[in-house]
């Protein structure tokens, strides 16, 4: 699968963001678009992808978008992300946010669960980040967003391998955190509760009982504008009603 592009060069702010087609990622992505950020974008499917990126570029003409198709639960297609994404730009932001939701319980899910899950939920967000962090140490500035879950906080039923795969995900946030400290490079772990995404399926959120994209996408951006010296740890974000 190829790439598609607004533009050949990339200057200002950029900012990297997995899982992007749809979703959380795509409100991520219309919100750094409307900012002037530059967007590198990827998710597995490049059709999705493709059609989300036309979209942002007709809406937001004066920023580059680029994008390409990976599949991130692959060791070798997460590196390769960061080493295109660093072939043009060296990101300001990294959202980590692909991944997938697999309801089940450790004891009766399907045998391969938890390693899809841990591949896609996690090994995509360290391969990735481990692609691109020599770079932005090297500039001693940049920040790090892991799409986590009230799942990375307390075990809920049915959540089986996809909480373990978050709980994780938030070790892998927290580590990175402490070791980013004295480079300049901030780490945030953001625990959405339910959120209106096809991971909800056919969901009737006609009563609006749980949240949209759009509000992750506001918090995250809130939480990449402060001063270099304010590192925003952790979002926690929930239905107004509680959690499902
Ligand atoms: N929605 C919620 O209630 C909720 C709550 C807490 C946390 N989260 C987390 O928020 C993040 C986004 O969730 P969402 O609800 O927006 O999900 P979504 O609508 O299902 O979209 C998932 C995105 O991740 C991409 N993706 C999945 N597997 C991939 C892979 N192997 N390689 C590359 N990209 C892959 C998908 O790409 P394709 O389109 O190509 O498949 C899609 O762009 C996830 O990490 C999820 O766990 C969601």
């Amino acid at each position: 699968m190829g790439t598609i592009s607004s533009s050949s060069a990339v200057g200002g702010k950029n900012v990297v963001i997995t899982g992007a087609s749809r979703g959380i990622g795509k409100a991520l992505a219309e919100i750094f678009a409307a900012h002037g950020y530059n967007l590198c974008l990827s998710s597995r499917n490049g059709i999705t992808l493709y059609k989300t990126t036309e979209e942002l570029i007709t809406k937001y003409p004066d920023v580059t978008i680029k994008a390409k198709p990976f599949d991130l639960s692959k060791k070798e297609e997460a590196k390769a992300l960061g080493e295109w994404c660093l072939d043009f730009m060296v990101p300001d932001i990294v959202i980590n946010n692909a991944g997938v939701f697999e309801p089940g319980s450790v004891y009766n899910e399907p045998e391969g669960t938890l390693e899809n899950q841990i591949a896609t939920n996690l090994y995509s967000a360290y391969h990735l980040t481990r692609a691109v962090l020599p770079e932005m140490m090297k500039r001693r500035s940049g920040h790090i967003f892991n799409i986590c879950s009230i799942a990375s906080l307390h075990a809920y039923d049915n959540g089986g391998a996809y909480s373990i795969s978050k709980f994780a995900l938030y070790g892998f946030s927290k580590n990175l955190r402490e070791e980013m400290k004295p480079h300049g490079i901030k780490v945030t772990s953001v625990h959405p509760g339910a959120v209106m995404t096809d991971s909800w399926g056919d969901f009737d959120n006609s009563s609006k009982r749980i949240m949209e994209a759009s509000d992750i996408a506001k918090m995250v951006y809130a939480a990449s504008q402060l001063s270099p010296q304010a590192c925003v740890e952790d979002i926690v974000i929930r239905p107004q009603l509680g959690d499902l």
